[in-house]
């Protein structure tokens, strides 16, 4: 194992009853890193995702984080253990105010959770404006924000982002994808779930490539980039 690893998985599968969602995936994270997960829609990004977390259940192979088998723990002990899970969506909660839906996200943080705020709103002073505000009467790109924000909150060593780009304006999409580099360059690892794969790509220290469930190809965001079966598939041509 890579000594800098923070996330290693062996050979996971999990199934829906006899669908196989995903199928003997393998694959690491390294401290700082940016990863991408890229594929269609139904390939097996999200089920991955939930594995970690231990929403979905992994019937083969193990996941290690900062040296800890997870594979079998609980999803509060896991997100306790230091990984955020922002879900496809965003998840965030309409009818309460930016402020209560960040407290939410610190159920499992050890220290002072105003000052905890008082940080996440330095690097989102957007939120801090608006913390009265219901989000539900924010722009679908805010109401991402929020969502970011609010995993956040328990610091977390890992933070899971599923397609957060879904939905939004292309503009939005490049505040976003520079937030992204920010939070990177804040200490934080990220794995990154997309079906904008350029995006990714060009963002991702590395990344994967999922088909119906399986890993089909990995390597850095440039080396994908260059690669003729992405272009094709991934990258219109
Ligand atoms: N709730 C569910 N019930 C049954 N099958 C599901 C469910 N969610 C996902 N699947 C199946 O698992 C596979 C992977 O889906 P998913 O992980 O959601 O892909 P992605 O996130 O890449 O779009 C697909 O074949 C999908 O049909
Ligand atoms: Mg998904």
């Amino acid at each position: 194992m890579e000594q800098n690893s923070l996330l290693t998985i062996n050979g996971i599968s999990s199934f829906y009853g006899p669908i196989c969602a995903i199928r003997d995936i393998s694959m690491e994270i390294c401290h700082n890193e940016i990863v991408g997960l890229i594929g269609a829609n139904g390939a097996g990004k999200s089920s991955l995702m939930k594995s970690i977390l231990g929403i979905r259940p992994v019937k083969s192979g193990r996941i290690i984080f900062n040296e800890r088998n997870i594979t079998h723990t609980s999803t509060p002990e896991i997100v306790a253990s230091g990984i955020a899970y922002v879900p496809e969506g965003g998840g965030v909660f309409p009818f309460m105010t930016i402020k209560e839906n960040l407290q939410l996200g610190a159920v499992h943080y050890r220290g002072n959770v105003n000052e905890r705020i008082e940080m996440i709103y330095e690097r989102f002073p957007l939120l801090k404006e608006r913390e009265n505000q219901q989000a539900g009467t924010l722009s679908g790109g805010q109401r991402q924000l929020v969502a970011i924000a609010r995993a956040l909150m328990s610091s977390p060593e890992l933070l899971m982002l599923d397609e957060p780009s879904l939905g939004l304006a292309p503009k939005v999409v490049e505040e976003l994808f520079r937030l992204i580099m920010d939070l990177k360059n804040d200490g934080y690892t990220i794995l990154l779930s997309e079906q904008n794969a350029r995006k990714t790509l060009q963002h991702a220290d590395r990344a994967y490539v999922f088909r119906t469930g399986s890993i089909i190809l990995h390597g850095t965001g440039k080396e994908l980039m260059d690669n003729p079966v992405v272009q094709e598939a991934y990258l219109g041509g």
